[in-house]
């Protein structure tokens, strides 16, 4: 697989309907058929009630019916004001709050944030016909729990709002963030203050939706292996194996049906998804002593040719540790079980990688990459094995 500086990589490539693992068909329960032995689904649609706000008439009316026809109980209002005062009369059990961001008076940010006062826990979704890294990075401080790009499918609709609503748990899926929650918490017991911040984003935002869990917990391994002969302090591997780990922690930015789109995103989507590296390394902002972690998470889609992005950056001047971890990436994706393909082996995976040398690659990190054995990448593989 050659991942192209104007394609999707697999990590960005949405789930094609199939049977899938529990975490994928948490993460995106409308295009993946849930193996139902290992998952429990909570209510039906049925008895769920989601608020529309929109000020525009026939995107509510859009909106309102495509959600009654999934089952859902709507209510729809045509400003924020209307619908602040109908949830504070608390009148019916609110599921989900569904809100147009630009609105004359109270737009979608204000009366979001009014609302996170009343009930932090009550899931927001925003919806806007342009996204940009201000209204992302608004949207995201806010607490917005998703957001939709204009226009937007059906499916898309109903299948973000079920993924919040109809809360799916899976026992394996929780095990995996409880372990990936330890392993933060134990590293951070030389600096609590750092991993008190990182712990509420890695769980709130950075994997809720679009990455395996176990995913960034190889690719991080990986990482580290690649990098054991490199001559880098504690506190640098430290930094390299939390960054890799957290790398596309700016996806939660970017709207869901451009995220998940089936197929080839648009001009228009592809920029929104470059948004992404910038957003994450936004979201670590403000955290004491992430500075390292972040050069990752900013890095991560540089290509030594200088044809990545976000900031084009080529050869040396992409720091180090995202050299090395775009090799992890790109090794786990071709050895992972796609929805369209198999996994390659390990040696076809090698070639692959040899191939982009020069190019997508730094040929120097390939030393460190041809010194891991294969038993050393196998046996992450099976220490983080994916969920199923
Ligand atoms: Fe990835
Ligand atoms: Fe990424």
């Amino acid at each position: 697989m050659r991942v192209e500086a104007n394609s999707r990589t697999d990590s960005e490539t949405p789930v094609p309907l199939r049977d899938c693992s529990p975490v994928e068909s948490y993460l995106c329960p409308k295009l993946t058929r849930p193996n139902t032995r290992s998952i429990t689904v909570m209510l039906p649609a049925a008895e769920r009630t989601v608020v529309v706000v929109d000020d525009d008439e026939p995107m509510r009316l859009y909106l309102s019916e495509t959600l009654t026809s999934g089952g859902y109980d709507c209510r729809s209002f045509a400003n924020g004001a209307t619908a602040l005062g109908w949830l504070a009369s608390g009148d019916e059990h609110v599921d989900l709050l569904l809100s147009d961001i630009n609105m004359p008076g109270m737009n979608g940010l204000d009366l979001l944030r009014t609302v996170k006062t009343v009930d932090p826990s009550l899931p927001i979704i925003l919806i806007s016909g342009l996204c940009d890294l201000a209204m992302a990075h608004g949207a995201l401080r806010a607490g917005a729990t998703d957001y939709l790009l204009k226009p937007v499918r059906p499916a898309d609709l109903l299948g973000l709002v079920s993924r919040h609503v109809d809360v799916v748990h899976s026992k394996a899926l929780e095990a995996v963030k409880e372990a990936l929650k330890r392993s933060l918490g134990a590293r951070g017991a030389s600096d609590g203050n750092q991993i008190a911040g990182l712990l509420p984003i890695f769980e709130a935002i950075g994997f809720k939706r679009f990455e395996t869990l176990q995913h960034s917990r190889r690719v991080s391994a990986f990482t580290l292996l690649m990098a054991r002969d490199l001559n880098f302090t504690r506190n640098a591997r430290g930094a390299l194996e939390i960054g890799s780990l957290l790398h596309d922690i700016g996806k939660a930015g970017i709207p869901h049906n451009v995220l998940m789109k089936p197929g080839k995103l648009n001009d228009r989507e592809w920029t929104i998804m470059k948004l992404h590296p910038q957003l994450g390394v936004d979201l670590l902002f403000g955290l004491p002593g992430l500075e390292r972690e972040s050069q990752i998470v900013l890095s991560h889609h540089e290509r030594f040719d200088g044809d990545g992005y976000p900031q084009k950056l080529a050869g040396e001047a992409i720091p180090l540790g995202a050299r090395v971890f775009s090799i992890a990436d790109t090794l786990d994706a071709l050895t992972s079980d796609r929805c369209y393909r198999p996994a390659q082996s390990l040696a076809a995976a090698r070639v692959e990688i040899h191939r982009v040398a020069g190019s997508q690659f730094d040929p120097a990190v390939l030393d460190l990459f041809d010194r891991v054995g294969d038993w050393e990448f196998e046996a992450v593989r099976k220490q983080f094995p994916d969920v199923s």
